[in-house]
């Protein structure tokens, strides 16, 4: 069973700086850019205090004065103003937008290449949802949220700077209550703060839930609609959203009252300046000009301010989307080349599986201790009980898992001693269910060998016995087969695999024969198919078929994770109490129940699946 592991991960906002360390490698390339469009918000912001600061000058000259004067060209000296600020707003927006964009971008590249190094074993725990959400949307909230707060805060870095030296320049006792009254909010930031860090992954469950159940009914509709199943999925969905409506919810009454805070502190602060400065005007200590201009840049400061707010919450969810987007990039999968790995090409004496023990759950062994000695070019047919392990047994050559203890070797070397790709570019599998990508035929069948030329595609295309099929097709080889092959049928997609194995001509060949319902011909087309790709390789092969099992070098009955039996069909045949012979009877007690004359296809007729096997 899948289970959502989205907050199995312990999660700690950053500080700005870890963010920022972080983060400079990746800005580093467009560090020019960046800073262009920083500049661009120096003037920007300062600009703000130069209208502040017009106004002690004009309420001194005019408006107590009468006078005049240089004042008569303020209209025009805002409207200038207007303008050179609106295009300098227009370039840093440009530039950082584009600065911003270009590193989300290069993170989900990053992320997406990490990706496709992790375990199989990752995938078996974790939901195309939480993927999702990790890779893809945390990567926009991570980038996103850093820069558009980091961008928004150094604007109005430079405006504050800008206003609070017109503060200052004005009357330093007001501006000290100007800014003295946010310390009453630190220990609400930090209250904001511990909520975030606590709903958070919650919500990020929640919304990974949502992409899994979206994904669920695309790859599902068939069975959503086979079972009438609308209303229970709607159900389903509708208590998803509701959970995510309710925690949203949870994190809106929790958190954003942080901003009407801001704009009761900024009253107060207000509140402060007047009642100080009636004194001071009163006294004479500042004039009447300098009060306008105080007030009118205080309240250019505070504006901001007020929604600052938000984009503190903001802030702390990008934190939180960054740290879990590192985590992902620090991660060490655990199937990988070890440095002192060599490359092979080629199998020259043997595979072999030495007292193999394996887990996917710590101590429930799936293979308890399994050893097997495979000659190059021979072929194993592995048989027995559902759940056996056989396919759990097969997927340790190409290291999809690693074994517990024991070890599995090609030509003596223990394969994780071999180059990872260089071991996987020796095996060509055709799985139970095999995944074809969106696209055409042509592009699954080359993904066995990008670099094959056209005359080795045919070949592949002849050997799976497609030639017939393709023909048919009005776009040939070119035609589209939707996603995961959906509108092939269930032969046509086993016999892509197989091309695309074909095509790979790689010296083992796992197969893992299907039991899916194909009737009697197609079973034949793909069993000949199945036989031009074993010819002359070291063939691993689950069988269901009488004929694949006959013809193998070695049957192995692998029962409960153990081998219960193994060596040639006729051997096997003779042991009467054997568990291989057991399988025999039940499968010819079958067969006598088919008609009479199919004795020409009992060679083809699947031989274990209608047995129920003593587990
Ligand atoms: N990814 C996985 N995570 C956890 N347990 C698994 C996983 N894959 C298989 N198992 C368990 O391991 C055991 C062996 O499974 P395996 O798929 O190897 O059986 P099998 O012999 O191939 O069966 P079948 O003939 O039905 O295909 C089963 O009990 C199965 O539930
Ligand atoms: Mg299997």
């Amino acid at each position: 069973m899948k289970k959502n592991h989205a907050n199995d991960l312990e999660l700690n906002p950053s500080t700005f700086t870890d963010a920022v360390k972080r983060f400079w490698p990746m800005l580093k390339p467009y560090s020019l850019r960046a800073l262009c469009g920083l500049a661009l918000t120096a003037p920007l912001g300062a600009l703000d205090g130069g209208i502040a600061l017009f106004l002690k000058y004009y309420v001194d000259n005019v408006v107590v004065a009468k006078s005049a004067g240089w004042a008569q060209y303020i209209p025009a000296i805002i409207v200038c103003y207007a303008l050179i600020q609106g295009a300098l707003n227009y370039g840093s927006v440009y530039l950082n937008s584009w600065v911003g964009t270009k590193i989300t971008t290069d993170l989900k590249e990053k992320l997406y290449k990490k990706l496709l190094t992790f375990d199989p074993q990752y995938f078996d725990v974790h939901n195309s949802g939480d993927v999702v959400y990790r890779f893809y949307s945390d990567a926009d909230t991570a980038s996103n949220g850093l820069i558009n707060n980091a961008k928004l805060f150094l604007t109005r870095t430079f405006s504050t700077i800008g206003l609070v030296f017109v503060l200052l320049y004005n009357s330093w006792q007001l501006a000290f209550i100007a800014v003295s009254v946010f310390v009453l909010l630190v220990w609400p930031m930090q209250i904001v703060r511990k909520k975030i860090k606590k709903i958070t992954p919650k919500l990020v469950s929640s919304g990974s839930n949502i992409i899994t159940s979206y994904n669920e009914t695309c790859g599902g509709y068939k069975t959503i609609a086979a079972y009438n199943l609308q209303d229970y999925q709607f159900q389903k969905q509708r208590a998803i959203l509701n959970n995510l409506f309710n925690l949203s919810m949870k994190m809106v009454k929790h958190t954003n009252w942080l901003s009407p805070l801001m704009h009761v502190v900024v009253a107060l602060g207000v509140a402060g300046v007047v009642w100080y400065g009636n004194n001071l005007i009163i006294k004479g200590t500042i004039t009447s000009g300098n009060f306008a201009s105080f007030i009118a840049s205080l309240l250019m400061l505070y504006t901001p301010l007020k929604s600052m707010g938000n984009n503190y919450i903001d802030i702390q969810k990008a934190f939180l989307a960054i740290e879990r987007v590192f985590q992902i990039l620090d991660f060490k999968p655990s199937i990988k080349s070890a440095a002192h790995s060599s490359k092979i090409s080629g199998v020259k004496k043997n595979v072999s599986f030495d007292n193999v023990v394996f887990e996917y759950r710590e101590n429930m062994p799936v293979l308890k201790g399994v050893s097997l000695n495979v000659p190059v070019g021979s072929t194993i047919a592995l048989v027995g009980n559902s759940g056996g392990g056989k396919t759990t047994f097969v997927n340790l050559i190409p290291r999809f898992y690693d074994v517990k203890s024991g070890s599995v070797k090609i030509d003596g070397t223990d394969i994780r001693d071999i180059d990872l790709a260089s071991l996987r570019q020796q095996i060509a599998i055709v799985f139970q269910d095999n995944f074809l990508f969106t696209g055409s035929i042509r592009e699954n069948i080359i993904a066995g060998n990008p670099g094959a030329s056209e005359r080795n595609i045919k070949e592949a295309v002849k050997g799976a016995h497609l030639e017939h099929f393709i023909s048919t097709l009005k776009e040939g080889l070119d035609a589209h087969i939707g996603e995961r092959g959906v509108t092939l049928s269930g032969g046509q997609k086993q016999r892509v695999a197989i091309a695309r194995a074909l095509l790979k001509a790689a010296p083992i060949v796992i197969l893992d024969e299907a039991t899916s319902a194909l009737d009697n011909k197609s079973e034949a087309i793909v069993q000949k198919a199945v036989e031009n790709l074993m010819k002359g390789r070291t063939v691993f092969i689950i069988a269901h078929r009488l004929s694949t099992v006959q013809n193998a070098d070695r049957i192995i009955v692998l029962n409960e994770g153990v081998i219960a039996e193994s060596g040639s069909h006729d051997d096997l045949i003779k042991n009467g109490n054997g568990a291989y012979k057991t399988l025999y009877n039940a499968q010819f007690k079958n067969k006598k129940t088919q008609s009479s004359g199919a004795a020409k296809m009992e060679a083809d007729l699947p031989l274990f699946e209608e047995i129920i096997y003593e587990e």
